[in-house]
């Protein structure tokens, strides 16, 4: 694309939302973002939820300038320049010629948006600083860098965004966080027909932020310490092995325990953290009664630092989650209930319900569904897709 003389350099990338299924819960170095745990989780298909950022690079730009979902934002925030000066200092141990010196006087554009509500909860700050990262890296050229390390300094679970399929982060034990980087275990097409079930829960209440509860959660929780001593390490191979025989009922189960031992952990923070409401709880309950029906883990729920719920299930269990779903949370919307790849769910037949004993909830307790699966990793676009028009400004599309 013919870009006027102006902007040096520019790319458009995009990059996936993750849920994790061993929690990261707890810092050891709250500058680098250096966990106190290793965490897994699946990084979900772009076409459902994905982060869309473009950067622009010119020596004409007056200042750094940041939009975000059509909105400037200031581009102060520390994580941020963080990400930034990383970036830079890595260009500047890189740069050769004039015109890679060039570069690294000049100012960017960043443009972000999403694909998915930011209002909904659902972790944004992930694909937005793995997208960023990404986009970054491709101006700036420095690809060959383990990008995840930059990313974890924008937001911890955003390293494990920089990859597609399975993703671990290993926690490291370096001060300087040189060894806490994420990897992919497994392809996304290593386990065919998982299938994964988003449900956001209606609630606009401002909880606490992940941030924060952590850090209240290290200072305070003795449940912390033996979770980060005892049990993670355990599960983190245990998970890596179900996943690779694609033993659905022990990667299940150690699913739903390490949710649960998250949750518990938020309890035994002083003073408590509640993430899970009713609605949460109804989930916990309509899955844990699916599993005991069917006499086996089909089904697996997990719960981040808010009240909507993820589910996995393989393909067939997940068309009877999602027509249970629609039972026992009925919306006013139901043809416009689940987004994704699926369309609205049969009801469930009597034979079926007859194994539950969980009340059907107030209606719309859920705001919709979102069926997704794993999917790859971050992704370079073609100008054409580019947010920025050839000023550097954000297009009206975008803006
Ligand atoms: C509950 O990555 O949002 O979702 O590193 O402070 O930005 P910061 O926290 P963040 O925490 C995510 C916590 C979690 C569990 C997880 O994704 O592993």
């Amino acid at each position: 694309m013919a870009v006027e003389s102006k902007v040096n350099r520019q790319a458009t990338c995009s990059a996936p939302v993750n849920i994790a299924v061993i929690k990261y819960w707890g810092k050891r170095d709250e500058k680098l973002i250096l966990p106190t745990n290793s965490s897994l989780s699946a990084t979900l298909d772009q076409a459902d939820l994905k982060t869309t950022t473009s950067v622009a690079l010119s020596s004409e730009f007056d200042s750094d300038r940041l939009w975000l979902n059509g909105k400037e934002e200031s581009i102060t925030n520390p994580r941020l320049q963080n990400v930034l000066q990383k970036i830079r200092s890595l260009a500047s141990e890189r740069a050769q010629t004039d015109e890679e010196k060039a570069v690294l006087d000049a100012h960017v554009h960043i443009v972000s948006v999403n694909n998915f509500p930011t209002a909904a909860g659902l972790a944004s700050s992930a694909s937005g600083y793995a997208c960023m990262v990404y986009t970054l890296a491709q101006v700036y050229g420095v690809t060959d860098y383990e990008l995840s390390k930059i990313a974890r300094v924008g937001s911890g679970s955003a390293c494990r965004s920089m990859y597609g399929g399975w993703v671990a982060w290993n926690m490291g034990t370096r001060d300087d966080g040189d060894d806490s980087f994420a990897e992919q275990t497994h392809l996304a097409d290593h386990w065919p027909g998982m299938k994964i079930l988003i449900l956001v829960v209606s609630d606009r209440k401002k909880g606490t932020s992940s941030t924060s509860g952590m850090g209240t959660s290290v200072r305070t929780s003795e449940l912390l310490q033996h979770r980060i001593t005892e049990v993670v390490p355990k599960r983190m191979a245990a998970i890596k092995e179900a996943i690779e025989a694609r033993d659905f009922a022990q990667f299940g189960e150690i699913t739903m325990r390490d949710s649960n031992q998250f949750h518990a952990v938020c309890l035994d923070t002083y003073p408590p953290i509640f993430y899970m409401n009713d609605t949460s709880k109804a989930v916990v309950q309509m899955v844990t009664q699916y599993n005991t029906m069917k006499g086996e883990v089909k089904a697996a729920y997990t719960f981040d630092a808010g009240p909507n719920a993820v589910i996995y299930a393989m393909e067939d269990a997940m068309a009877e989650i999602a027509s249970l779903t629609s039972h026992f949370f009925p919306s006013t919307t139901p043809d416009t209930f689940f987004r994704g790849t699926t369309t609205a769910p049969p009801a469930p037949s009597a034979e079926l319900l007859s194994h539950f004993t969980i009340a059907q909830q107030p209606e719309d307790s859920l705001q919709y569904g979102i069926n997704t699966q794993p999917g790859p990793g971050p992704q370079v676009l073609t100008d054409e897709e580019c947010l920025l028009d050839s000023s550097g400004l954000p297009k009206a599309t975008s803006a």
